[in-house]
């Protein structure tokens, strides 16, 4: 892409927490060796006998990824073939070469000493053709699948993560209702396959973000700008989609792949960015800050715990189309939280729908900031970073919704070592914290175990525990999974690892 493009099309997706304009040094440890596995003995940490801070046994200990992130080449993709349009080239290209790499990547987890992987499928790659499966690529992600679990880890497996196939795009996307009843068909089939080694199903990556980031910025194909109708639309049919996966899979998946007792485990992954008025008194910023946190937040988990459905996204549930079904309500085993973040939120009204307003994402700065933003600690894609926020919204979330919570991604774009392993310690203090205030926090993902496509950011955000060499695909370790590895391994975070990262890093503009 022409970084020239950058704070325009961030611009167009500031709903999509992502976007951001530094790039910063490479100071990560690396190696010439192509698999990190195999030299590795010398760089995992020791664990330590005992822990300043513990945490269950049972604590699910992972790592998160997504297909097209990683895997590269997604040739049938709505979102390559919409990037060969906008931009005349495919930004993501081979990406990690997960689809060849697999067998690496789930060596690498291992050595994390990780128990749970979440991986994702590319529906593109199932179903290239409506209603025409590929045996060949259902036999490639068992493959994948196996790859995990022959490694004593368990899977947890993303349906959808942003990205269509064409012929969905094709017949107008999540705004068409046929769209809900193609991905039943498709996550009951990947039930039917997988359902004998998969017992953690993920339906729908952050869908709030993909319909708001879909219709109010166009950061994804087919899109459009400030269309909020569109963006309830396509949440809601992404409720549905949701809510009728759930049922097939809970249908289909009755093998206990992991022993536990349990067979089918699913929900979504949501992104949580608690939204807070960018001016405290202005009483605009507060109205669109609260229906931000009710719409971007809460309303999905709302309508997927209780069934009561707000189709318009206007914050009741007494409109046309509104009101309560069954097939909707308690589709969610766990909370899935994708946590990086909480932001400011200024009122515009310009923006149409409920929100009224803007969220300050660092390329909204001259809107929110107009004399400037004063020093902030934040990751290299500018958003903010807040571990106090991570413990109150899980103290929050288990208050509103009474389920166990999985923390399915939480990460910070940097390529400084010691940055990601404070990050990684103050964010697990906070889920510690919130285990103590009784909050039943199942596990914790960290995004991401590798170096990977960052969407319109392309490559030159790092979010992960090994770097990737794209040009050769070489994955290495880094000081955060090193340190991640330790923390994996002992069950917790000992003193010496508390004193080495107790300082949190300098704030910058
Ligand atoms: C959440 C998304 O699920 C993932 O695709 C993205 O890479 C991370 N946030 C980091 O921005």
């Amino acid at each position: 892409m022409h970084r020239d493009f950058l704070p325009l099309i961030c611009l167009l997706i500031l709903f999509a927490a992502g976007c951001g304009g530094a790039t910063s040094g490479e100071n990560d440890q690396t190696t010439a060796d192509d698999d990190a596995h195999d030299q590795d003995d010398d760089t995992t940490v020791e664990p330590t006998p005992s822990n300043a801070i513990d945490f269950p046994d049972d604590f699910l200990w992972g790592v998160s990824t997504s297909a097209f992130q990683t895997e590269g080449g997604n040739v049938n993709s709505d979102f390559t073939q919409w990037m060969l349009k906008v931009f005349h080239r495919d930004l993501c290209g081979e990406a990690a070469d997960s689809y060849d790499l697999y067998e690496t990547d789930a060596n690498l987890a291992q050595d994390l000493g990780v128990n749970i992987y979440r991986i994702g499928i590319e529906w593109a790659r199932i179903e290239p053709q409506k209603g025409k499966y590929d045996e060949a690529e259902i036999e490639h992600y068992r493959k994948v699948i196996e790859a995990v679990v022959g490694r004593g880890i368990k899977p947890m497996v993303t349906l959808h993560h942003f990205t269509n196939p064409q012929w969905v795009q094709d017949q107008g996307g999540w705004r068409n209702a046929e769209t809900i009843a193609s991905f039943v068909a498709y996550a009951r089939l990947m039930a039917k396959s997988y359902g004998d080694l998969v017992d953690y199903w993920l339906t729908i990556n952050e869908p709030i973000i993909y319909a708001s980031g879909l219709c109010l910025m166009a950061g994804y194909p087919g899109g459009s700008i400030n269309n909020f109708p569109c963006a309830a639309e396509v949440s809601t049919n992404m409720m549905f989609a949701h809510a009728r996966a759930y049922h097939a899979i809970k249908e289909v998946d009755t093998t206990d792949a992991d022993g536990d007792g349990e067979s089918a485990i699913v929900s979504i992954a949501q992104a949580i960015v608690p939204g807070y008025p960018r001016r405290p008194d202005n009483a605009g910023d507060i109205e669109s800050a609260r229906m931000y946190d009710y719409f971007m937040n809460k309303m999905i988990f709302y309508t997927l715990t209780t069934g009561e459905l707000d189709a318009n996204g206007d914050g009741d549930t007494t409109d046309e189309g509104d009101g309560y079904y069954e097939e909707l309500a308690g589709t969610l085993d766990f909370l899935g939280v994708n946590f990086y973040n909480s932001i400011k939120v200024l009122h515009v009204p310009l923006i149409f729908g409920p929100i009224a307003g803007i969220p300050c994402y660092p390329e909204a700065n001259f809107i929110c900031y107009p004399h400037g933003r004063p020093p902030y600690l934040h990751g290299d894609n500018g958003n903010p970073i807040e571990p106090e926020e991570f413990h109150k919204l899980l103290v929050d979330y288990a208050d509103e919704f009474h389920l166990p919570i999985v923390i399915t991604e939480n990460g910070v774009a940097t390529t400084d070592g010691y940055f990601r392993s404070w990050f990684i310690i103050e964010h697990l203090k906070a889920v510690r914290a919130a285990l103590d205030d009784g909050v039943d926090v199942r596990g914790y993902m960290h995004w991401s175990l590798i170096d990977n496509f960052e969407w319109l950011m392309a490559y030159t955000m790092r979010f992960g525990l090994f770097h990737v060499d794209f040009p050769t695909s070489i994955r290495s370790w880094t000081e955060g999974g090193e340190t991640y590895s330790a923390i994996v391994h002992a069950g917790g975070v000992s003193q010496e690892l508390l004193d080495r990262y107790a300082d949190a890093p300098p704030v910058s503009e």
